[in-house]
């Protein structure tokens, strides 16, 4: 008998719900196909909490996630609660009590899956991006003085220790290596890949010529831990070249690492060439403590409680809990029957345009892991 995982789950606001409903019957599926077991344990936060007790994340409730091998959120956000109250008060709030420094956000173009750039296809946008999570303009330095006057300063720091810088590069150099190494074959190259020298790249996304302070630091730091991977090519790119190559030629990029707020932009945008919020998962990583999954999308208050939201996102971040808890196979098995649900069955990513309701699409999935 395998293992038992104790998973808080946080289903949220809107159609979070329906979405990691979807999910744990996946994860349950692989489960029971792999050996192992979860205990599942609810957490109800979001906009309905706050609306009716005024609680938004009690001190006690983060002391006791704390004690879980993984958390997985469906979506916060109310549209009766002032934008900020809940993602600041929830969401960055456990990112930085858990101190889930990286932010994992894979941009994979799944086969049928329709993207808006032209003549790009599954083969072409592959790539993943590594967005430090815990520094940066989300460090809350700063403020404002003399509010209301004609005067008033604002101020909000990008700020970073070399500590973060290095902690989120090295965590970035390691991935190159375990999308490419042979044990873990499905995201490892390919023989024709190999065959033409191919190695796995890390792509530095930075303004080291306008923020000279901190991408001095980061572009300090990337020249001196790269020599410790002589098998990782390294790589830089401004950050709005990256946006022009992310659209251009998503095909050149394998790691790409970025500060926090860099990181947030970007990966809206990669989220849209991998065909939406319907499908883009993330993970906020602490990879020695207690990590968050979520898709990437809001709580869609306009779709709740019809069952048309599209559940793969959420599904997807489900895989990804499972690569972070070690069990690889698993993984791979949920996302291979992921790729078969969007090659074979789905008319669209879109919510109410699926040809399925969400529970068919997560049954469609559960069936095939
Ligand atoms: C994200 C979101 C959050 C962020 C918000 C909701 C605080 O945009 O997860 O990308 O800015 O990190
Ligand atoms: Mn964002």
């Amino acid at each position: 008998m395998g293992k038992n995982y104790n998973i808080a789950v946080i289903p949220g606001d809107g159609t979070g719900p329906e979405v990691s409903d979807e999910a744990l019957k996946v994860l349950k599926a692989a489960g029971n196909r792999f050996g192992f077991g979860f205990n599942f344990t609810n957490y109800d936060l979001g906009g309905n909490r706050y609306l009716t007790t005024g609680e938004i994340l009690p001190d006690s409730a983060v002391e006791e996630l704390r004690g879980y091998d993984s958390i997985l959120l469906g979506a916060i956000g109310h549209p009766d609660v002032k934008p900020g109250i809940l993602e600041k008060g929830i969401l960055l709030k456990l990112r930085f009590a858990f101190d889930q420094y990286i932010n994992l956000r894979p941009v994979k173009l799944f086969p049928g899956v329709d993207t808006p750039l032209k003549d790009k296809g599954p083969e072409d946008i592959d790539y993943t991006v590594v967005r430090e999570n815990s520094g940066g303009a989300y460090t809350g330095c700063g403020g404002n003085l003399m509010i209301g006057t004609p005067h008033e300063v604002a101020t909000q720091e990008m700020i970073y220790t070399r500590h973060q810088v290095e902690r989120a590069l090295r965590y970035s150099f390691d991935l190159v290596r375990r999308r490419h190494s042979k044990d873990n074959p499905w995201r490892g190259l390919k023989a024709e890949d190999i065959a033409a020298g191919k190695i796995g790249q890390l792509t530095l996304c930075g303004k080291t010529n306008v923020l000279t302070f901190v991408f001095g630091l980061w572009e300090r730091a990337f020249h001196e831990i790269a020599p410790e991977y002589p098998d990782v090519k390294i790589d830089y790119c401004h950050v709005d070249a990256t946006t022009m190559w992310m659209v251009k030629n998503p095909e050149w990029f394998d790691v790409i690492v970025t500060e926090n707020l860099f990181g947030d932009i970007i990966t809206d945008l990669g989220a849209m060439t991998q065909g939406g919020m319907g499908i883009a998962a993330g993970g906020n990583i602490n990879p020695n403590g207690v990590s968050m999954f979520e898709p990437i999308g809001g709580s869609a208050p306009k779709y709740t409680g019809k069952n048309v939201i599209n559940p793969l996102a959420a599904i997807c971040a489900g895989s990804m809990m499972l690569e972070t808890l070690g069990e690889i196979e698993a993984a791979q098995a949920i996302e291979n029957a992921v790729m078969d649900v969007t090659g074979t069955k789905m008319k669209s990513m879109a919510a109410g345009r699926m040809g399925f309701s969400t529970q068919e699409v997560g049954d469609l999935v559960a069936e095939r892991v």
